[in-house]
């Protein structure tokens, strides 16, 4: 099959780091931290991002490289027939939901750094919130730069893999971490804030239970992009010298680091102005302006919020690439199709998905089980689509794809060392490990466990 590649060894990390750090890592981190207990939380998430993000982050490579088509020929032929094809297709659906709700969050994001550039987002906390109801009660506006932030993103996928992701992703990353930096070092310099930095690192074990640790297995997956077939379809773009073990654990590891940074970034500086850090989805959008309005001199401050609002709208795009991907390159293979318009079929879709969410957030909100559609999506995918694709990926890596075929992508075709009590160790993770606590998580959403 015909396929474009990445054209570089850092082109290639960047632009599958830039899919796994997001707004999962900068907004929905923090505030399941915050609401978890801290440090303890933080710990059971890195194990669980060692042996079952990683193992599973590996899988979906192995499937991708292997293949090296979009997600439906590549799941077909590790499984050996068009049936394991519906794995990919299930992924596309997934993040095309994932694309239509996460664009929501990402319109906000777009709006409050338009916000915080003509100086309107540094008021108090009655002003702060007044303001994000308005928006979220103003449905024309947060469907419209939705589906702006669609276009943004479909502007660049059409592009192409070399041209238009890793030409992105490695302007924007290098771009995120120095925004990132300048953050921390005022939120650390803050007087006070090193009671956020205990917070973030002590670890306070009493906090966890049951509902901790689903929390952070389902946390772990959305922010490595993992169970939508994203990975495998990035992993097909990997040239096939590339250390595809290595390189899981840098990506993993660029993911959980930028976690940590941004929670250095935000509770020190809640804790410095005495704002709780389990203040819940409402964090980002109106308490930490607040936050920086106190804590600095209004200029200062100006410009701090700027830059934070460029950083999350900035690690939102290079996540809403990947997950248009996906969708782009399977219905212009498999439907034989130019990438242009397979592209616009893929905007089209995640559009109409976001403004529904948008719209259902509004003052007649919209939704089932006395949820709004937004907050539907949201658990469809975390809760069950993508775990569900974790568990088939690794059900089949594990038990159906031939083994040979699987050493040929962890040593790149002989070209590094597998040792065999590592491969040993994989086998175990995928075939065993992995699907049992899948099967827990699915299960225990179901309230059968
Ligand atoms: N990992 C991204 C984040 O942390 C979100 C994301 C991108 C994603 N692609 C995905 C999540 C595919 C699930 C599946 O924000």
């Amino acid at each position: 099959m015909a396929q474009s590649n990445f054209g570089s060894r850092l082109g290639m990390i960047l632009a599958t780091a830039g899919s796994a750090v997001g707004l999962g890592n900068i907004w929905r981190f923090p505030t399941t931290t915050g609401e978890n207990g801290g440090a303890a939380f933080i710990l059971v998430y890195i194990l669980f991002t060692l042996f079952l993000g990683l193992p599973g982050m590996l899988s979906e490579f192995i499937v991708g490289r292997n293949g090296g088509g979009n997600s439906i020929y590549s799941y077909s032929k590790a499984g050996g027939n068009r049936l394991w094809g519906l794995t990919g297709v299930m992924g596309m659906i997934c993040s095309a939901m994932i694309l239509g709700f996460y664009s929501v969050v990402a319109g906000w994001c777009l709006y409050y750094l338009y916000q915080a550039l003509t100086d309107n987002v540094l008021g108090d906390k009655a002003f702060m919130a007044s303001e994000f109801n308005a928006l979220i009660g103003n449905v024309w506006i947060t469907a419209g730069i939705s589906v702006l932030f669609i276009l943004l993103t479909h502007a660049i996928v059409v592009r192409g893999v070399q041209q238009g992701i890793e030409k992105a992703s490695k302007a924007m990353m290098p771009l995120l971490f120095i925004l990132m930096l300048i953050l921390i070092c005022a939120a650390c310099s803050l007087p006070g804030a090193a009671d956020g930095i205990t917070f973030l690192f002590r670890p306070d074990f009493s906090k966890l239970n049951a509902t901790v640790l689903f929390e952070a297995i389902g946390q772990s997956f959305f922010s490595l992009s993992l169970g939508t077939a994203c990975l495998c379809t990035y992993g097909a773009y990997f040239p096939r010298d590339t250390n595809l073990v290595k390189s899981s654990f840098q990506i993993a590891g660029i993911d959980c680091g930028v976690a940590i940074m941004a929670g250095l970034m935000i509770f020190p500086a809640a804790f410095a102005v005495g704002i709780q850090p389990d203040a819940g989805p409402s964090l980002i959008f109106q308490t930490l302006p607040n936050v920086f309005r106190q804590a600095f001199t209004h200029s200062v401050a100006y410009v701090i919020s700027i830059i934070f609002f460029a950083l999350l709208s900035l690690a939102a795009l290079t996540s809403t690439i990947s997950m248009h991907e996906i969708g782009t390159s399977m219905i212009s293979e498999e439907r034989h199709i130019s990438r242009t318009k397979a592209a616009w079929v893929v905007t089209i879709v995640c559009s109409i998905i976001g403004v529904l969410s948008a719209i259902s957030m509004g003052p007649r909100p919209i939704g089932f089980f006395g949820k709004t559609l937004f907050d539907n999506f949201d658990g469809l995918t975390s809760n069950i689509l993508l775990p569900l694709g974790a568990f088939v990926t690794s059900l089949l890596v594990g038990w159906r794809m031939p083994q040979e075929a699987i050493i040929n992508e962890l040593t790149s075709n002989g070209r590094y060392r597998l040792p065999a009590k590592a491969f040993a160790l994989f086998l175990f993770l995928v075939r065993f490990f992995v699907p049992a606590c899948i099967l827990v998580i699915i299960l225990s959403r179901f309230n059968i466990l």
